[in-house]
């Protein structure tokens, strides 16, 4: 089990390890809070709201293709702060990619969360057996986290015109990928 104190930048200290299913209704509230912003992701609240269920049954089954990790700041259920996913499909051909998404929580941003996470997901990644490519898209005006995809070796693959519609807007994403071993 991943469990590790990451120092942040501004100094705060928390606890990054493996999802537990007693972190459901934390994680939901964080996905709740972040679709709010109505900027990064592509669920809008009430869509989190309605997969809540779903993903709260998820997280009592435990698969050796995928991570769920969290970063706490205490042990309330509001002090789940930030996830991040990775994992495969089951189809054998695309068995050896997997899908990345992370979100932190406003006020923890900007302070090297998201790094010190993305660093332990890809070493998770490039250990795995099987996983060999890991990709992810991204809203092409998300600067910060194409920054940060790029850092690790991300390379932009796609860009998808008018993907997203948030209001009255459309927007352009990214698909982002990095081979994190040899094939
Ligand atoms: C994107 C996200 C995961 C990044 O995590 P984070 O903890 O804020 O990021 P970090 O502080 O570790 O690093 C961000 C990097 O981008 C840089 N950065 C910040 N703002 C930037 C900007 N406007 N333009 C370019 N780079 C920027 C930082 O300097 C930093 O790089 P550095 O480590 O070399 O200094 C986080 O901000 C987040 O959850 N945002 C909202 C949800 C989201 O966008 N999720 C991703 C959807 S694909």
């Amino acid at each position: 089990m991943l469990n590790d104190r990451v120092t942040l930048r501004d100094g705060r200290i928390v606890l990054v390890r493996e999802v537990e299913s007693r972190d459901g209704p934390g994680m939901v509230q964080l996905r709740r809070e972040v679709a709010h912003e109505r900027a990064y992701t592509l669920l809008e609240p009430d869509e989190v709201d309605a997969r809540a269920p779903g993903m709260l049954r998820d997280l009592s089954v435990t698969d050796p293709n995928e991570l769920r990790l969290l970063a706490r700041c205490g042990e309330r259920d509001d002090d789940v702060i930030a996830d991040l996913t990775l994992g495969t499909k089951h189809f054998r051909r695309i068995a050896h990619v997997a899908k990345l998404g992370m979100e932190i929580r406003k006020d923890f941003r900007g302070a090297g969360l998201g790094d010190a996470m993305l660093r332990i997901a890809l070493a998770w990644a490039a250990a795995h057996p099987v996983i060999s490519r890991v990709e992810l898209q991204v809203f092409a005006d998300n600067a910060r986290a194409i920054a940060l995809y790029r850092k690790h070796g991300f390379v932009e693959e796609g860009r998808r015109r008018k993907y997203m519609r948030v209001g009255d807007t459309y927007l352009d994403d990214l698909v982002m990928g990095m081979l994190v071993k040899p094939l």
